[in-house]
């Protein structure tokens, strides 16, 4: 099958492929085009106040979730980009005697990580899918974050972003997944999301009853510890080995 925005041309046996859409997985280019892929589109969505309405008015608590776990000089690894300031809120925390590293899979999510961190030598934004970023020589991470990815890719690519980040953990080092949950029955938006799921968001409801350690396949070599916010909707686990 075609790129899904290949461009024509007069010549047929040519196919010109915009590169904002080369060479990535099917999950970005045939699900989420519209949200990430598309310049114009991202052009419009990169503010805090989608971040907001998508996350119900959450946003906050789940960032300052993560921050939390910041401290000044830390080497962090955020494996995917996010819409709004969080990015440069983590780079601020992180500080210049720190390394904030920040990988994701889509060339126009790269180049507006890059313009929100390009005055802050001590970041660096990588193009690279966090299912294979083997990091930089030298440096191991003391807090990675994986900030709403997992519930955005197909299951097989959960497992391998699951299993990529615990391998990257070095012994004392943190990783923090916060994502959606399983919201409870009682809770309105959990009837909101399932119609979400079922229009925009394939990959989603499976978090529902898996929890992130199913994706691990040494769970029980780390240490799970797992918050729920807004009545189950959204959870963070924290992750760290065994001793
Ligand atoms: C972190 S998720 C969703 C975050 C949140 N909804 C927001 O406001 O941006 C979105 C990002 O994940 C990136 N992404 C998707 N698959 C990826 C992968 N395998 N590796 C790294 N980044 C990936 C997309 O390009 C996009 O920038």
């Amino acid at each position: 099958m075609p790129p899904t925005n290949a461009l024509t041309t007069d010549d047929p046996s040519l196919t010109v492929v915009d590169p904002y859409y080369a060479n990535l997985p099917a999950y970005m280019t045939e699900v989420y085009a519209w949200a990430y892929v598309n310049p114009k589109k991202v052009r419009w969505l990169d503010h805090n106040l989608v971040v907001r309405i998508l996350l119900f008015f959450n946003d906050q608590r789940l960032i300052r979730t993560y921050l939390n776990e910041i401290r000044e000089g830390m080497r962090i690894w955020q494996v995917a980009h996010v819409y709004g300031d969080l990015v440069k809120r983590v780079a601020v925390k992180t500080g210049p005697q720190g390394t904030f590293h920040l990988t994701d899979i889509t060339p126009i999510q790269i180049e507006h990580a890059i313009c929100k961190l390009r005055d802050k030598p001590w970041c660096k934004v990588i193009h690279k899918d966090a299912a294979e970023f083997t990091g930089e020589k030298g440096i191991d991470y003391d807090l990675i974050c994986s900030f709403f990815l997992l519930h955005e890719i197909p299951d097989e690519k959960k497992y391998k972003v699951v299993n990529n980040i615990l391998e990257m953990l070095p012994k004392g080092g943190k990783a923090i997944f916060i994502d959606y949950g399983n919201p409870a029955k009682w809770q309105p938006i959990r009837y909101i999301l399932k119609i979400v799921n079922t229009l925009l968001e394939p990959f989603a409801e499976v978090l529902w009853k898996n929890e992130i350690s199913h994706y691990a396949n040494n769970a029980e070599k780390f240490v799970w510890e797992k918050k729920t916010f807004f009545a189950g909707v959204y959870q963070c686990v924290v992750v760290r080995h065994k001793d």
